[in-house]
């Protein structure tokens, strides 16, 4: 079937997806895009049977449009938050849009409307593939004029208007440093709901994405809408209820208060703001998602990611060419495949007050420079990474004497220190210069594999431009270097997991999720992460007992189980563990080299929550499956008797890896899988089965 079908009447265009259609109505009249369908594959034809939303009454104080259209723009009777908000040079606001014209190529759709009055081109942009459900959006906006600048006060990439329902509900995560992924899943008021970020980053706090169900979706059943921003800026997402029933989400960067501003001949292409509709539930859209991500996204993601090691939680700023190549013989004994040195390396960073942008090895630390540990590692058969900042400056440091000029600032104002250190403004073209310059040289001269890439703190007395303008500087350096190093992986951080989004995911490989690293608290964050991000991004490390941050004692089989769920790391003092550990330890990592292409490209069903106190995921991956469960407490927790499984065929046969058992398919997906958790709390098992 073609992707993007026109009615035979011509009024209705029906953009279909792997198994959805996403059907629009042009309305010349209004100059505007009215939402027909977001659902079920349906017919253009069909789709040109379906009269547009209108309001109760015509002349009625509701605004006939109020979340009802594809881009709604400030201007004419519309009273509900808009897409798109602009002043002319002439000081004049709103806008009055009419049709231009229509082109369709290859799954993009595109509606190029224009103000009647105003030199300002407005393009709807839509893209479908066979191969997903997932719908990318994004607007473009000209400024088609000779003289005076455009301000636009609102410029959002899309707006998704769902289908009537009787109810809405709205999920989403919440967060904290150390404390990411929150969900929350709430009866959507009638109201304007903002979801943003006033940080310049994606943040903790919130992250761009939503679902919106009826309030009778679950995990594998019931219709759920889900839109997700590609940005990793200022961003906002506004879901928008009415008194008349409708539900809208609006997404786009940028922060309230901060307009954009066109030149004349400019144009503003706004991120991605990409939409799903999933028939299955929370489970079936986040399977969607990671799927997504890994055919459209990513850009490495045929790739496994390797079992890496990093010397943070060992050692933080305390960090010598010996102690590190300690540590990396004992990982390449374990089995681990990527080094990674953290932050303390260059400069004068022997804690966090000083060094940040002095990005040359510290001489007394390395007095030979990082080449002898990077062949070394290398030597011993593993991947050489290390840690860098680059958005970032101590005050304390010879970048930060030489370019005060450098760092976001507001003249007068005073400079706000978090983690003591000021942030770069990557959206000046020499800060770009400057970071691309010591990057490539460090990448060439050290032999790196790998960067983990961090950002530790949110702006503070930035200028307009930079609330979007960084993130977007931030984008152009990494193209860069991936351009020039194409071997080179990067690893996206800030503070934990404070910069995840689409947007960073199409330059970096994997996320590390969070600085929490006790594994019963990560349990809820990995959930609250797999709800969009593929398990294939989510790095997780197994450290030392009792945990650092929280004081938990925690046995170490279960510290694997549950970073295996994910990319598999290590981040504990090696040194203090004992031989017996450190043999389960080599035993789990195999296991995990193993199973990893079931964890990493497999389908993932969250079987049991976090909240139960004994959760469970499953993948399965062409004829394997990989089922973990945990137990938190042994006191309050139901028992864990049988698992009933998913995605599995009921007339087959699955044996087990390690026991040689056999199970039909029917009694693993009907009365489920028989576990053996050994007793007490913070139990945990990994059962491998394969089709046979
Ligand atoms: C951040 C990261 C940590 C570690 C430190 C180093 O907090 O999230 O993993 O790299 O910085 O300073």
């Amino acid at each position: 079937m073609t992707l993007v079908e026109l009615s035979a009447d011509l009024t209705t265009v029906a953009l279909h997806t792997a198994a959805t259609t996403y059907a629009i109505r042009i309305d010349r009249a209004l100059g505007t895009v009215r939402p027909i369908h977001w659902g079920p594959r349906l017919t253009a034809d069909a789709a040109a049977t379906v009269p547009a939303w209108s309001a109760p009454r015509a002349d009625s104080w509701e605004g006939l449009l109020d979340g009802a259209e594809d881009y709604p723009v400030d201007g004419g009777p519309r009273f509900g938050v808009p897409a798109l908000a602009a002043e002319f040079p002439d000081g004049t606001a709103g806008l009055e849009l009419t049709f231009v014209k229509q082109r369709s190529t290859d799954g993009e759709f595109v509606v190029v409307l224009a103000d009647s009055h105003q030199p300002l081109t407005v393009e709807l942009h839509y893209r479908v593939r066979a191969d997903t459900d997932v719908i990318e959006r994004w607007t473009v906006l000209r400024h088609t004029g000779e003289s005076g600048t455009i301000v636009l006060h609102r410029h959002d990439s899309a707006a998704w208007c769902l289908p009537m329902r009787d109810d809405f509900r709205i999920s989403h995560v919440t967060g904290a440093w150390s404390a990411e992924g929150r969900l929350h899943r709430d009866a959507l008021p009638v109201a304007d709901t903002v979801l943003a970020s006033r940080r310049g980053v994606t943040g903790h706090h919130a992250n761009p994405w939503v679902m919106i169900d009826d309030g009778a979706a679950g995990e594998e059943h019931g219709e759920v809408w889900s839109a997700a921003l590609a940005f990793s800026g200022s961003w906002r997402i506004t879901a928008t209820r009415t008194g008349t029933g409708r539900c809208a989400i609006l997404g786009g960067a940028g922060r309230d208060g901060v307009p954009a501003r066109l030149e004349p001949g400019a144009e503003l292409v706004t991120p991605v703001f990409a939409g799903l509709y999933s028939a299955g539930g929370f489970g079936s859209a986040s399977r969607a998602w990671h799927d997504y991500q890994r055919r459209h996204v990513l850009p490495h993601p045929g790739e496994l990611r390797p079992v890496l090691y990093n010397s943070w939680e060992a050692t933080t700023f305390d960090v010598t060419e010996d102690g590190q190549l300690a540590l990396a013989k004992a990982a390449a004994a374990l089995g681990v495949e990527l080094f990674v040195v953290d932050d303390g390396w260059f400069g004068a960073r022997t804690s966090d007050r000083a060094g940040l942008g002095d990005w040359a090895p510290n001489p007394a630390r390395f007095p030979h420079g990082l080449r002898p540990l990077a062949d070394e590692v290398h030597r011993l058969g593993m991947a050489f990474g290390l840690w860098v900042e680059p958005e970032m400056t101590n005050p304390d440091s010879d970048l930060y004497r030489a370019h005060p000029e450098w760092v976001l600032h507001v003249p007068r104002h005073r400079r706000t220190e978090l983690r003591n250190q000021l942030a770069l403004d990557f959206s000046r073209p020499d800060v770009q210069q400057w970071a691309f310059g010591w990057l490539d040289a460090l990448v060439r001269q050290t032999g790196l594999d790998f960067l983990k890439w961090d950002f530790n703190r949110p702006f503070t007395e930035a200028r307009g431009t930079a609330w979007t303008g960084h993130a977007l500087g931030t984008y152009a350096v990494l193209d860069r270097l991936r351009a020039a190093h194409p071997g080179l992986r990067i690893e996206s951080c800030a503070s934990g997991g404070g910069r995840v989004d689409l947007g960073i995911l199409a330059r970096t490989d994997q996320v590390w999720v969070s600085d929490n690293t006790d594994a019963v608290d990560r349990l809820g964050i990995q959930d609250g992460y797999s709800q969009v991000y593929a398990p294939a991004t989510m790095v997780a490390w197994v450290t030392d007992s009792p945990n650092p941050l929280t004081r938990r004692e925690v046995p170490l089989r279960f510290r694997f189980h549950v970073a295996m769920a994910g990319v598999l790391g290590l981040g504990g003092d090696l040194a203090a563990w004992r031989p017996d550990e450190l043999d389960e330890a080599a035993a789990l990592i195999a296991v995990y080299r193993d199973i990893r292409p079931v964890v990493q490209h497999g389908a993932l069903f969250r079987l049991r929550p976090p909240e139960t106190g004994t959760p469970a995921v499953q993948y399965v991956h062409e004829d394997r499956v990989a089922v973990f469960a945990w137990r938190v407490g042994a006191d309050f927790a139901p028992a864990l008797g049988r698992l009933p499984l998913h995605g599995l065929d009921p007339a087959a046969n699955y044996r087990d890896d390690d026991s040689g058992q056999v199970h039909p398919g029917a009694v693993l997906t009907g009365p489920g899988l028989a576990l053996r958790l050994p007793e007490g709390s913070y139990a945990s098992q990994l059962i491998r089965l394969r089709r046979i």
